[in-house]
């Protein structure tokens, strides 16, 4: 894990530049590494589960899990897919997204967070103090809702088993949700994300995770000025971590 960066004084003011910068579009940056039900659906002839590099026989047990996702039928989205969107990262990670669902970019490539609000998410990473490999990211649905509307309350439902065992295999020590969809999915609280971002809590069945909800990447690219309130959220993530480490 790469050091946070020092956060008190002319440092800190040093490490929103950074933020600032690396959240800009277009600033290169090195690059680092209608209602569904919850019906069955039967498979797509010819589709091939996304492959992971893992053996099925892998006692590794994200590995299970996205083995066992790669075939998940339990919601219509699995007659549209291209491939499950599983997550990736250090299964290890101290610090975990979460966001809503894949988009034509995740769909087409199977990983999460590849897109426009993909790149900023890593530039976000990256201001932390960390690369994307270092941290673990998942969605609230694996697969890609048609036309990327919100994923509906029964096809996050049918989801909901996966995340939770990612969450609980990873452990984080801190847990950022991004975007309403996550905010209220993990939370079960009905309040906008602007209401519930920026205040550490807890979700249910996790009590020792501390938890930030803030705005998702692709709410910054229409409203760049909300980049500031997501550094602040950012800022007491690193903070938590920092403190953990000593
Ligand atoms: N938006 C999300 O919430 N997740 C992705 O993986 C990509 C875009």
């Amino acid at each position: 894990m790469s050091q946070l960066p020092e956060l008190s004084g002319g440092e800190g003011l040093a490490v929103y530049l950074r933020y600032l910068q690396e959240t800009v579009p277009d600033l290169a940056l090195p690059k680092s590494s209608g209602r569904r039900g919850v019906e069955r659906v039967p498979p797509p002839a010819g589709e091939a589960p996304p492959s992971s590099g893992a053996s099925p026989s892998s006692n590794d047990p994200l590995e299970a899990l996205r083995s066992e996702a790669s075939v998940c039928r339990l919601c219509g989205l699995a007659a549209t897919r291209t491939h499950v969107v599983f997550g990736e990262g250090d299964p290890h990670a101290a610090l975990m997204f979460v966001g809503e669902g894949p988009g034509a970019d995740e769909d087409a490539s199977g990983r999460p967070f590849v897109g426009r609000a993909g790149e900023l998410l890593t530039r976000m990473i990256a201001a932390m103090g960390y690369r994307r490999d270092q941290v673990y990211i998942a969605n609230v649905v694996k697969c890609r809702p048609p036309g990327n509307r919100v994923p509906e309350e029964a096809e996050r439902a049918a989801c909901k088993p996966y995340l939770a065992r990612q969450i609980e295999i990873v452990s984080p020590r801190a847990l950022v949700l991004l975007g309403q969809t996550a905010a209220a999915s993990l939370l079960g609280r009905s309040e906008g994300i602007s209401k519930l971002r920026g205040q550490e809590t807890r979700i249910p069945g996790f009590p020792g995770i501390r938890t930030m909800p803030t705005y998702h990447p692709a709410y910054l690219l229409r409203n760049p000025s909300a980049k500031g309130q997501v550094w602040e959220d950012l800022k007491q993530v690193m903070d938590w971590l920092e403190k953990e480490r000593g």
